[in-house]
């Protein structure tokens, strides 16, 4: 029997198709038509999770004490191990009670937030492009979603007074993210403190997501919103294990700051989830123990990917800036050609998977992402059969 009659709700109808299982389709396509795929499509790293973790999961998991319900709040020794590691990476303090709260992966965490604090209507101001779940949560949850759109002249750093003060009077949530996913761009503390003061100046939750905390280069540190005087007045911070530590798939991410807004968001959850498996927090404690050494090693593994690709695309004509953070390229699309053209002009005479764009919102229209999730090698076969088809970057003075 169809059930095609059965309409979605309203909220999940409106919704725009979510890009990265779009491009599964195309994947699919592509694959069923015999293309050897490269995929740099989404942000999913390539690499073992460290052994101490994995571990550390092992062992948690042969203990039946882990085999039950979990507290809703999280485990009072992962929220220690949050907040020690927030001391000692940031040297800020934090209560573990209140402050902070581990979540399923931070998209949980980013989209629910949304769904806790918006009325249907209430304005929330999210930057074009954006990380997804930035503008999908609120959409969900009924709320306005007004875009701050990025532009490169910029560098993608969001311009305060594209805000008119009508919009931001009556704006609920701020969302915002650097290192940029999907720009690279990367903010400085100026930047910050200007942030902190316009959202407590309209009395507006300032959402930061600090997923690229440890991706960083050439001796760049990421800021934490929290570093901030007054930023937990109004403001909470996301983090996630899934880039650094390689943990996407285990779904262990937190979020830290202003108690009343973490208390909210855990209101909503204890009527939705049972809070995340014991034996994950363990592997989460145990992450946020690994040595510097280590997060040496993942920061030159992605340096040394962004390098050559950098060069690898300059040889086709992109003039690709360095950039400080992230797992990612920014690249415009050559003349003429819209996100989803280029993207599917690579994948059909390449195999090459990139993101559009636009997947990010209208703000990131012209341009695609690739993600450096392959090691140097793989790579090098990208631009060999870009090279092979003839792509490459045309400026209107012609080829490069
Ligand atoms: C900016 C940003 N925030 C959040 C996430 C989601 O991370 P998690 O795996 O913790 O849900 C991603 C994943 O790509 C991201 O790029």
């Amino acid at each position: 029997m169809s059930l095609d009659w059965i309409e979605p709700a309203e909220r999940i109808k409106t919704l725009p198709t979510y890009v990265f299982a779009h491009l599964d389709e195309l994947k699919a396509k592509a694959l069923a038509q015999g293309q050897d795929l490269i995929d740099l499509g989404m942000g999913n790293p390539g690499g073992p999770t460290p052994k101490p973790v994995v571990d550390a999961a092992i062992a948690a998991l042969q203990d039946a004490n882990n085999h039950g319900y979990p507290p809703f709040a999280g485990t009072t020794s992962f929220r220690q191990g949050i907040t020690d590691w927030y001391r000692r990476r940031y040297d800020v303090l934090l209560n573990p009670e209140t402050e902070a709260l581990p979540l399923l992966g931070s998209k949980e965490g980013l989209t629910h937030l949304a769904m806790a604090y918006v009325n249907p209507g209430d304005f929330v101001l999210v930057p074009s492009p954006a990380y997804p779940a930035h503008f999908r949560g609120p959409m969900l949850a009924g709320g306005k979603v007004y875009n701050i759109i990025l532009k490169p002249e910029n560098n993608w750093l969001i311009d305060l007074k594209d805000i008119p003060d009508t919009i931001a009077e009556q704006a609920k949530i701020l969302y915002f993210n650097y290192p940029s996913n999907p720009t690279a761009a990367t903010a400085p503390r100026e930047f910050f403190q200007d942030i902190v003061a316009f959202a407590r100046k309209h009395e507006i939750i300032l959402v930061h997501d600090l997923c690229y905390a440890e991706l960083a280069f050439d001796g760049y540190q990421p800021t934490s919103l929290l570093e901030i005087p007054g930023a937990k007045d109004i403001g909470v911070e996301f983090h996630t294990l899934s880039k650094t530590y390689n943990m996407a798939g285990w779904r262990v991410g937190f979020v830290v700051g202003n108690s009343h807004i973490i208390k909210g968001l855990g209101t909503l959850k204890t009527n939705l989830d049972y809070g995340l498996f014991s034996v994950l927090q363990v592997a989460g404690e145990a992450a946020l123990q690994m040595p510097d050494k280590y997060l040496h090693q993942v920061q030159e593994l992605y340096r040394t990917r962004r390098d050559f690709l950098i060069q690898g695309f300059s040889q086709l004509g992109w003039d690709v800036p360095k950039t400080k953070a992230t797992m990612y390229l920014w690249i415009k699309c050559p003349p003429g050609m819209s996100s989803i053209e280029f993207v599917l002009d690579v994948l059909q005479k390449t195999g090459v998977v990139l993101t559009p764009g636009n997947a990010f919102g209208d703000g990131g229209e012209g341009y695609v992402r690739v993600s450096l999730i392959k090691d140097c090698d793989c790579l090098g076969e990208v631009i060999q059969r870009f090279k092979q088809a003839g792509i490459c970057y045309k400026s209107e003075v012609g080829v490069y």
